[in-house]
């Protein structure tokens, strides 16, 4: 494998378009960066998925992202982070890899308080992973754990204020809340679009960590320690890679992205 260099791509990979958020927040904090989205479309979703078929598919998508020249990959899937990262690692060899686990743990254990709670996918949340890590760098701090499986579809489907997504929320939310939370992980690409309504629904004094942020800023440092970041001198792009274009792609694609997405390259293994 070539040494990765400053003028290649990232690589940022999700099960579907949810990793746009991570996009989005790559393109915001490093505008100069390269990007290769790579989101599994036609196998979308894996939050429900064994841990055994993310793990096979993950390997697919690193080594087809490493044959694409990648210098960085980002998982920007929470699921495939919470049980699939040391395949993924292995992978990669001499590629620095980030993950919104990582990223999102980092800012929780940072913070003043000590009381966490944090939303994910049934396999995320099962995995234990999100609270593994903060023990790891933090470990006085309580983790509250709740799986919020519906949250999923209510974003895709665009129901970002409704009625329907604000009970589901006081549903989901009531037995973190009660453990008197400071911070609130949102440890989903999808969480992201539901800021406002979780901000009230959990309350003002409760501190919400957005992975998606968390990831761009690890990835900043990490570009700069490596001596990989883009120099400018070549203009950004960024090229969106997805196994299926399903219907509605393009309007929920673009919510996630927050703009328009460009060309969209579709591969079948
Ligand atoms: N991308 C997944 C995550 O962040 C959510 C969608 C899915 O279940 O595949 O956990």
């Amino acid at each position: 494998m070539n040494a990765p260099a400053s003028h290649c791509p990232i690589g940022v990979f999700d099960s579907g378009v949810g990793g746009l958020t991570v996009v989005r927040a790559l393109m915001e904090r490093l505008p100069l960066e390269s990007i290769v989205y790579f989101g599994d479309t036609a196998r979308v979703p894996y939050g429900v998925k064994s841990v055994a078929t993310i793990e096979q598919y993950a390997a697919q998508i690193v080594d087809f992202l490493l044959r694409r020249g990648v210098k960085m990959l980002i998982v920007a899937c929470n699921t495939m982070a919470a049980v699939a990262l040391k395949t993924i690692a292995a992978r990669a060899g001499n590629i620095p890899v980030i993950d919104v686990i990582e990223a999102g743990a980092r800012t929780a254990a940072d913070g003043q308080g000590g009381r966490i709670g944090v939303i994910g996918t049934p396999t995320t949340i099962n995995s234990n992973a999100y609270a593994r890590r903060i023990h790891a760098l933090a470990p006085g701090a309580r983790v509250y754990s709740q799986a919020c499986p519906l949250f999923v579809p209510l974003v895709e489907e665009g129901w970002l204020d409704h009625p329907v997504t604000r009970l589901t929320a006081q549903e989901y939310l009531r037995p973190v809340l009660a453990e008197d939370i400071d911070s609130l992980v949102l440890g989903c690409t999808h969480y992201p679009l539901l800021k406002p309504l979780l901000r009230d629904v959990a309350g003002e004094g409760v501190r919400l960590i957005d992975s998606a942020l968390t990831a761009a800023e690890l990835a900043a440092v990490r570009l700069q320690q490596a001596g990989l970041a883009a120099t400018g001198a070549e203009p950004a792009a960024c090229r969106y890679i997805v196994t299926d274009i399903p219907l509605r792609f393009q309007t929920i694609g673009e919510r996630f992205l927050g703009r328009s997405l460009g060309e969209i390259e579709r591969v079948d293994w």
